[in-house]
């Protein structure tokens, strides 16, 4: 298999705001021409750590590497790395044409190459004839498109995008992601896009990485991070689970039973040992109810509350002996239970995983061993250099 390159890579990088520590000993590869969101709730560090790797906060430990060489202490214009905000920052005294060709004007790029490049990016965004135009005469979704178009036009290494489009409704959100996408894809650019909409998320990268309090809880793939969450945390952030702790009991050809408070349960069994204590973790969809005890385990359990949602019914149940109400989806068609009712809970064993919060620390190790010498080595096989200025 084809090695992937890395484009840009964080070190145990480090900031304080004053006393408060934002982001925390961070170590992060992002490769040639990938799509890596970073996800996590408002305060987590996202924005802070795009900013450290465009250049507009400095690090205060670690390495930020670009196509292999140290940038942390850098400045913005020092790193082919350009930067689309939230807000657009589009200049409102310019025309649009006047925007887009802005970064190629501060390079003395040719006036003849310059009308060219913007018509490639306005019919690359999909507004051909909208050069004329002042700022203030566009839509939002038109000066996100106007702002990417200027952000591309110098064709960057990286793109960073901090929420771009957290201020579009949601129906131009939906078609703007699949846009975004798309140009992604076209031009090759490695993008940095940072959000957190977790559905955002899933559907557009290639690779996510959870952060949480400063930290990144969790790097990998959306069905990774959906499938197999490393953190309780990370569980309960992407989508919705059932996660409550018990004991190893058994272990038998890749499934595990764990004894809990209510009662023997089954799931996948990965990395861990008898007796070990763990966190099982279930998402509602998988859960299925009945008025009769079924397969090689169920729970009992009571319904406190019923929602429709059109396709599936969610039942709020409680379990004996469980401290948090327990969710599960169920299809809506031909189902008799209502609240009040006594069921059993049922899952299927490959269903349920096992989570184990040491999990995070074995991960970690395998992002710390990509090396910074190693992206500069690559890179000059690449022949790219550090960029002349
Ligand atoms: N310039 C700043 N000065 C002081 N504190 C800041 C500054 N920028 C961000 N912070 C703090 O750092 C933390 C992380 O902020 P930020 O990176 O903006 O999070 P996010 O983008 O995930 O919402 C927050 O607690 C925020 O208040
Ligand atoms: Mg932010």
């Amino acid at each position: 298999m084809e090695e992937k390159k890395i484009m840009v890579e964080l070190k145990h990088v480090d900031k304080f705001f004053g006393e408060n520590h934002v982001v925390k000993d961070i170590s992060l590869p992002v490769y040639q021409g990938e799509f890596l969101t970073i996800l996590g709730s408002s305060g987590s560090g996202k924005t802070t750590t795009l900013r450290m790797i465009g250049g507009f906060d400095k690090p205060n430990g670690g390495e930020i590497f670009v196509a292999g060489y140290n940038v942390a202490h850098k400045e913005p214009f020092e790193r082919d790395v350009n930067t689309v905000f939230q807000n657009y920052a589009l200049f409102p005294h310019m025309t649009v044409a006047e925007n887009i060709a802005y970064g190629l004007r501060m390079k003395h790029v040719p006036k003849q190459e310059i009308k060219k490049r913007v018509n490639e990016m306005l019919e690359l965004v999909q507004l051909k004839d909208f050069g004329p135009r002042q700022i203030s005469e566009l839509s939002g979704g038109q000066k996100q498109r106007i702002a990417i178009a200027r952000a591309v036009v110098n064709d960057p290494k990286v793109l960073l995008l901090d929420e771009p489009l957290g201020a579009l409704d949601l129906k131009l959100r939906k078609q703007m992601q699949f846009e975004l996408k798309c140009l992604q894809k076209k031009l090759g650019i490695t993008f940095i896009y940072v959000t957190h909409d977790q559905e955002e998320a899933l559907s557009m990268s290639d690779r996510i990485a959870i952060m949480h309090d400063g930290c990144l809880e969790q790097v990998g793939t959306p069905a990774e991070i959906y499938e197999r969450p490393v953190s309780r945390f990370v569980a309960d952030f992407i989508g919705e689970s059932n996660v409550f702790a018990g004991k190893i009991k058994s272990l038998n050809q890749g499934f595990a039973e764990i004894a809990t408070p209510f009662g023997t349960v089954q799931s996948i069994a990965d990395k861990v040992r008898e007796t070990e204590e763990v966190y099982v973790s279930i998402r509602p969809e998988k859960v299925s109810i009945s008025s009769e005890s079924q397969g090689t385990f169920s729970l009992k359990g009571r319904i406190n509350e019923q929602i429709y949602r059109g396709a599936t019914i969610r039942f709020v149940l409680s379990i004996p002996g469980m401290e948090k109400e327990f969710k599960a989806d169920m299809p809506s068609n031909g189902l008799l239970f209502t609240t009040g009712d006594d069921v059993y809970i049922h899952w299927a064993p490959q269903d349920a995983f096992l989570i184990r919060e040491k999990l995070i620390g074995d991960r970690d190790t395998d992002v710390v061993a990509l090396q910074g010498e190693h992206t500069k080595a690559v890179f000059k096989e690449l022949s790219i250099g550090e960029k002349s200025i």
